[in-house]
């Protein structure tokens, strides 16, 4: 199993090209379902989410192939089995994504359910609920949700939670349906928005998406288009944190600050001198890291995916930061791992309290889940010594070369088998 060993103390200077977002491409592959013409997507990051989508798609039929600019070029012109095995499911839960294209496309789907992760249950029962009430007749039996429908009916839908992949599964099964759908309390998530954007280029008919209510009226067939993946900005918030911790100087290029002002604010904060221009961040520290609180929360508020890295942030920091989780019931994990490093955190339900201390020592630390990964790696450039981060397969679902990103950014950090 994989480790990466982290040398500590050197404060990352230089820059940094941030990857296409993998929470767009993800869902964007799936809409390749909805069209018989190919869909080219650009951007495309190199991770093992990606390939495990790929194999999901390829082994329903779908046609993939790169094309002479890098792009993926994704051809569902038809599919000979609308179906998702537990194997494949079970190591990447966005594969619950297939579900609303394949039923609204071809009128059936056999998807295995995601079961449970690290962080959380993660129940689908908002996807089903929406689909049962666009007239799908959906039973859940050994582990598989087996769904039929001649076809979806158009919607008023008021989601309980709001979730990102079931407002983006919802939205794309909307666009074929007889009638209009309305998504109400819908996800905000800039990456809902590059979805919607794709969908609309291919033929969809879609207002208010990035609002918590979208409007989709269906369409009777859609068309293939050529789309560019959106930055990814828990990728870009993870290297902001990254240079923040380590007292460094970075510029982040090709990615958009305009998508995670929340973090950003947070990381001003801290003591960051941030500047943000076209397509590029800027960030340098001046004076010592302050401790500040966070409060996950949907979309524009502070992301979930972003609450590890700011655990190792104010673990280093001046004063005392208090972190709630409100979005995952089990997100802390990462927690007990920096504990290791002597970090001073207390938990008592979805709140941590972190005291910061002056120095981390190394040592030897288990990854549990994608984002406590990157934390435990953040930890690890801070700390004195050295520091093993073992089953890095969690940080390769999530994190394009990120040795290769860290080392050319001055990091002392190495794969070990
Ligand atoms: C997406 O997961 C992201 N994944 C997650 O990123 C992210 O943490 C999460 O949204 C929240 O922002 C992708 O986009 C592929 P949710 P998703 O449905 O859609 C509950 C990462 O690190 N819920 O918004 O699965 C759920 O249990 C990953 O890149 C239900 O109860 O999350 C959670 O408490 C981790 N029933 C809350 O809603 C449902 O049917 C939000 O989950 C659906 C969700």
């Amino acid at each position: 199993m994989d480790k990466l060993v982290v040398g500590g103390g050197v404060p990352l200077r230089g820059d940094v090209r941030i990857s296409g977002a993998k929470n767009a491409a993800l869902p964007l592959m799936c809409a390749s379902l909805l069209s018989p013409d190919p869909l080219v997507l650009s951007n495309m990051p190199h991770l093992q989410d990606v390939t495990t989508m790929l194999r999901l798609l390829a082994q329903m039929g779908v046609v993939a192939s790169l094309d002479d600019r890098a792009g993926l070029e994704l051809c569902a012109a038809s599919v000979k089995e609308p179906f998702a095995p537990y194997d494949l499911v079970k190591t990447m839960r966005a594969s619950i994504l297939v579900l609303g294209p394949l039923l609204a496309r071809f009128g059936e789907a056999k998807v295995s359910l995601p079961g449970g992760c690290a962080i959380g249950t993660r129940p689908v029962d908002l996807h089903i609920k929406g689909l049962q009430a666009m007239g799908a007749e959906i039973h859940v039996e050994q582990g598989y949700i087996s769904a039929k429908a001649k076809r979806l009916k158009g919607a008023r839908i008021l989601m309980d939670l709001v979730t990102v992949t079931g407002t983006e599964n919802l939205m794309m099964a909307a666009c074929l349906a007889d009638g209009a759908t309305v998504l109400e309390n819908a996800a905000r998530e800039p990456e809902v928005i590059d979805l919607a954007n794709c969908l609309i280029a291919m033929g969809a008919r879609i207002s208010g998406a990035g609002t918590d209510v979208i409007k989709i009226e269906g369409v009777r067939s859609m068309f293939g288009t050529a789309h560019r993946i959106m930055p990814d900005r828990i990728e870009t918030g993870t290297f902001l944190v990254a240079a923040a911790a380590t007292g460094g100087q970075v510029r982040l290029i090709e990615t958009d600050a305009g998508l995670l002002d929340a973090v950003i604010e947070k990381l001003r904060d801290a003591g960051a001198n941030i500047n943000a221009r076209r397509g590029e961040i800027q960030i340098s520290m001046k004076g010592k890291l302050r401790s500040v609180n966070i409060r996950t929360a949907p979309y524009p508020a502070f992301p979930t995916d972003m609450q590890a890295q700011f655990m190792a942030l104010n673990a280093v920091a001046d004063g005392t930061a208090i972190v709630v989780e409100t979005i995952f019931e089990n997100r802390f994990m990462h927690a007990l791992e920096m504990q290791r490093l002597g970090a001073e955190i207390e938990i008592t339900g979805n709140t941590a309290v972190v005291r910061g201390v002056s120095r981390l020592q190394g040592a030897m630390v288990m990854a549990t889940d994608l984002r406590a990964s990157a934390s435990l790696v953040v930890a690890g450039l801070v700390a004195d010594g050295e520091t093993t981060v073992d089953r890095i397969y969690h940080l390769d679902r999530g994190y394009e070369c990120i040795e290769e990103k860290l080392s050319q950014l001055g990091a002392h950090i190495r794969r070990a088998h």
